[in-house]
């Protein structure tokens, strides 16, 4: 297998818990030996939302930091670095909005989606559907083959193979019908970059109904002491007055977090599957003797991940690590945005910019 270039990031939201690892970091976490891999902070894409609260997007990146190295993320493998540090990002941004039509740019189901959740309806800034043009940015500019993320950001990815097959073509002197793999041999500046999409997208909170999600205080954190996972798993809800035996709905994961967290987190496969089948008939097992098995499953991929954060408690400690990747993910940028600046004939002056 070749070595490829990885990109992926996420807005800064603070703790991260086991949705994000499921979802996310462990992948991650596999990838960053085997690829190059950049993982984004995107602080200034959390100011679509959250522009009067400096502050809190600051500290959430650290947080978001220090959980991911908790969790895992190597930085002497891979780069962690802070969105708004890294100047091409934005100077790329700019030059992309230029060869997209905005009716393109606003024809997009997930910028749909957030502007309905959040109720936005025709308040929200200019830079809330400009960050879609930002985040092809922050992809194009590490010429990065493959991007890791979730289902919802398939229409961001899609947006971002435009921009670069737009460029190759108007700027790079790629065929109009050159096939998406050959664009870079064909003197492109940019790869038309790929989305690998995750199959364990969405792990269900300890209210068994949303997602797993901080700010509905259903989630499990990293920085939950084993007895508060106890306690939190204790509380979930299983629905037990519809428990019949020929009632598949109590086992359906998607109902039934504890059913989803057995499958995800306890390893041994007859242990649950002898589990499930005792639950299902209605056997002498009880939700007690369920939850303490997954808290503890819970507990134990926890441990190494509480060991770990104790070594970025001091803030200077994750800082310095953002600081470094930020310088890599500065290097990486700059060498993309001199070669687009030579192609699109705005580039006049080399320069070199250090942190
Ligand atoms: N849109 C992503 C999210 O909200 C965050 C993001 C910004 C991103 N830039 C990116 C993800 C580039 C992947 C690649 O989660």
């Amino acid at each position: 297998m070749t070595r490829q270039r990885i990109l992926t990031g996420d807005t800064p939201t603070g703790n991260l818990h086991i949705g994000h690892w499921v979802g996310s970091v462990k992948r991650r976490v596999e990838l960053q030996s085997q690829h190059d891999c950049f993982f984004l902070i995107a602080n200034l894409h959390a100011y679509t939302t959250r522009a009067g609260d400096p502050e809190a997007v600051h500290q959430d990146c650290i947080e978001v930091a220090r959980d991911a190295l908790a969790m895992g993320v190597d930085p002497s493998k891979a780069a962690i670095f802070v969105q708004s540090e890294v100047p091409a990002l934005a100077e790329l941004t700019y030059l992309f909005a230029m060869l997209l039509p905005f009716n393109r740019v606003m024809r997009n189901p997930t910028l749909k989606d957030e502007l309905q959740v959040k109720g936005l309806a025709d308040t929200y800034s200019f830079g809330f559907p400009l960050y879609t043009v930002g985040q092809t940015a922050d992809i194009l500019a590490f010429r990065a083959h493959s991007v890791p993320v979730g289902e919802d950001q398939v229409p961001h990815l899609e947006l971002t193979r435009e921009v670069a097959r737009r460029f190759n073509k108007m700027y790079c002197g790629v065929a109009d019908k050159a096939e998406d793999e050959d664009h870079e041999q064909l003197g492109g500046v940019f790869p038309v970059p790929v989305a690998d999409v995750g199959t364990v997208g969405r792990l269900v909170g300890t209210d068994g109904q949303n997602k797993m999600s901080k700010s509905l205080g259903n989630a499990i954190h990293v920085i939950d002491t084993p007895k508060q996972v106890k306690k939190k798993i204790g509380k979930i809800y299983t629905g037990q007055d519809s428990r019949q035996p020929t009632d598949p709905g109590i086992i359906d994961p998607e109902k039934n977090p504890l059913f989803q967290y057995l499958d995800v987190f306890v390893e041994d496969e007859a242990t649950k599957a002898d589990i499930r089948d005792r639950y299902q008939r209605g056997d002498n097992i009880g939700d007690g003797e369920v939850k303490m098995l997954v808290a503890d499953a819970i507990n134990t991929l926890l441990d190494p991940m509480r060991a770990r954060r104790t070594a970025y408690e001091d803030d200077a400690v994750v800082l310095k690590v953002l600081r470094e990747g930020t310088a890599r993910a500065i290097e990486a940028t700059e060498e993309t945005l001199a070669m687009a600046k030579q192609a699109a004939g705005t580039g006049f002056f080399p320069r070199t910019i250090s942190i």
